[in-house]
């Protein structure tokens, strides 16, 4: 059910940013991705599998943004980078042309950041990435985006992330994608 403006708006004052077990909950997870990002039903059931498996290495993390009720509303979810992971191969030859490669060491990747559509533009994004790397110990924090002046590439940038890559091609996705990186703890 999509709320109204003025239900989102009160029910904003009810939204707790905490720790979510992201393999178990990872049906709501993708419906939240699914509506903010736009995923086919083929898309999903094939993110199924791999966030089950992120959340199983070592170091992974994940946070939501939850109602009142428990209706989740947002998540964030990553893990300290491992060269070794498909998403690390991909990336690594671009980062390497831009001299950028050692971001790869040290560094936390955040794999996805989601929030409703009805939802958005309430600092609920800002306050699950920042909390997410608040936590950690690694230096620096990286991601992909899609290569286009986006609100999370808005949000990202004000974070303190910056291109480390542009025009980086994902076997799997139609369109280009920006790597960008940032030192921890993220600027407020
Ligand atoms: C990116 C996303 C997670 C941000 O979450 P959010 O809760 O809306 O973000 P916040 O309210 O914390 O916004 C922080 C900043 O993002 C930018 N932003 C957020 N919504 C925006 C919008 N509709 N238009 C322009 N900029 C926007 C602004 O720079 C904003 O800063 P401000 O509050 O100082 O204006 C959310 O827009 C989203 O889910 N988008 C679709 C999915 C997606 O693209 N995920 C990222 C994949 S890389």
């Amino acid at each position: 059910m999509t709320p109204s403006a003025g239900e989102a708006a009160s029910d904003l004052r009810d939204v707790v940013i905490g720790p979510l077990d992201l393999a178990a909950r990872v049906d709501e997870a993708l419906a939240v991705q699914a509506q903010a990002f736009g995923l086919s039903d083929e898309e999903v059931a094939v993110r199924r599998h791999i966030v089950v498996r992120h959340m199983a290495s070592p170091g992974a993390r994940a946070l939501g943004a939850t109602l009142g009720g428990g209706r989740l509303v947002g998540f964030v979810y990553g893990m300290p980078n491992d060269r070794a992971q498909w998403w690390s191969t991909v990336v690594e030859p671009y980062l390497r042309r831009t001299g950028n490669d050692e971001w790869l060491d040290d560094s936390f990747i955040i794999t996805e950041l989601h929030v409703l559509p009805a939802y958005q533009h309430r600092r609920i994004g800002r306050r699950l990435i920042t909390t997410l790397t608040d936590e950690v110990t690694q230096p620096r924090s990286i991601l992909s985006a899609v290569d286009t002046e986006s609100p999370a590439r808005a949000l990202y940038r004000k974070l303190g992330y910056h291109d480390l890559a542009r025009r980086v091609m994902f076997p799997s996705a139609p369109c280009p994608y920006a790597v960008m990186g940032a030192p921890l703890p993220l600027r407020r």
